[in-house]
């Protein structure tokens, strides 16, 4: 039967359904991340109305200090999963270093690590333009009741169990995979429920979007040179489009549903590019191949690198499948 307004829970109930054997882990901890970004959604909402109110100073009521958005994304979703004790280690692009989780007992039973990205785009925080929570969720490698090791968040993207974002837009929502496609889900503020808003994403093939900081041009390698040019060309489908908004979420959500490529590449001043892989691209790379788009550093899939540090960046070139092969092309033939 056709199941029409599905919310974000009945779905995952649904799903889970199709796992007999699964224990609920991983639903109860997207459930748990579903709820921290309801938190964040709030705040960002009223980022704007926090300076009015707030004209007194920077503290609050209780004379603590107003945090930043992207410290308070960090502690909200933090607080949240260490409240549920439903992971048993967290690395975050905010921390220096991965959190080791223990259980009332100190023998934290749960199997599984989330990194994450609590808040993309925090130069749009104070412009009122989205910003979004990038989230990554693996199977810890080392023995379940002993303490996280750095063993367990270097793992290569293609270990992810799951992967998703949140978009804090003109409305907010929530697009996950767990390997089985891509879905996105639409918050209604005033009933505070999830509402299945897009089902099955598809990247298209081709596209007509590129988004990139051109302002970087001179210090970018020459492939990625010649591929703008190529981009700007007036040829066949070209010209294409330039849409850079500066919040990666909100650039491959756009390009996910229309059609483009995002690419961060290196630099002369960054050889590995500035995007983190294991917060940013490896978390994208998953939702976005899941959705038939392409994921790469350039030369190498993203999801095949072997990580070696947590904070580690890597190139980024994601979006449309044949976008990206002939982003890649110019890669190959100028470096
Ligand atoms: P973050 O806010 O988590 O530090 O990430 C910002 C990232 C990404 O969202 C965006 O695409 C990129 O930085 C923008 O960088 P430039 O300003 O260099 O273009
Ligand atoms: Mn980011
Ligand atoms: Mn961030």
């Amino acid at each position: 039967m056709v199941k029409k307004n599905q919310t974000l829970g009945e779905f995952i109930i649904d799903n889970q359904a199709a796992f007999p054997y699964s224990s609920g882990e991983l639903s109860r901890l997207i459930r748990s991340l579903r709820l921290a970004a309801k938190v964040v959604n709030h705040e960002v909402n009223k980022a704007g109305l926090v300076d009015i109110l707030g004209l007194q100073g920077d503290t609050n009521i209780q004379g603590e200090d107003q945090q930043k958005l992207d410290v308070y994304a960090n502690e909200t979703f933090i607080q949240t999963l260490i409240n549920r004790e439903i992971v048993c280690g967290i690395a975050s692009e905010e921390n220096d270093d991965f959190i080791t989780i223990s259980g009332k007992n100190m023998d934290n039973q749960n199997k599984y690590v989330v990194l994450m990205d609590p808040l993309d785009g925090s130069s749009n925080i104070d412009v009122n333009v989205s910003v979004g929570t990038i989230f990554s969720i693996y199977r810890r490698v080392t023995p379940i009741g002993t303490p996280v090791t750095k063993e367990d968040f270097l793992q290569p993207g293609n270990k992810q169990v799951a992967a998703g974002y949140i978009i804090y837009g003109t409305s907010t929502m929530l697009v996950y995979t767990t390997g089985c496609g891509v879905n996105g889900f639409t918050l209604n503020p005033a009933l505070g429920s999830w509402y299945l808003s897009h089902p099955d994403i598809k990247f298209p093939e081709n596209g007509s979007i590129y988004s990139m900081n051109e302002g970087n041009y001179v210090h970018f390698p020459l492939g990625v040179k010649k591929y703008i040019k190529y981009c700007q060309e007036e040829k066949e489908d070209r010209p294409y489009t330039s849409r850079y908004i500066g919040s990666m979420v909100s650039d491959i959500h756009r390009n996910m549903i229309k059609g483009g490529i995002f690419i961060y590449p290196k630099s002369s001043k960054a050889n590995n590019g500035k995007l983190r892989l294991l917060y940013e691209c490896n978390p994208m790379a998953f939702i976005v191949e899941q959705a038939g788009g392409k994921a790469t550093d350039g030369f190498t899939r993203i999801m095949d690198i072997q990580p070696t540090e947590l904070h580690q960046r890597a190139p980024f070139f994601c979006g449309s499948k044949n976008m990206v092969d002939k982003a890649e092309e110019f890669m190959q033939k100028y470096g």
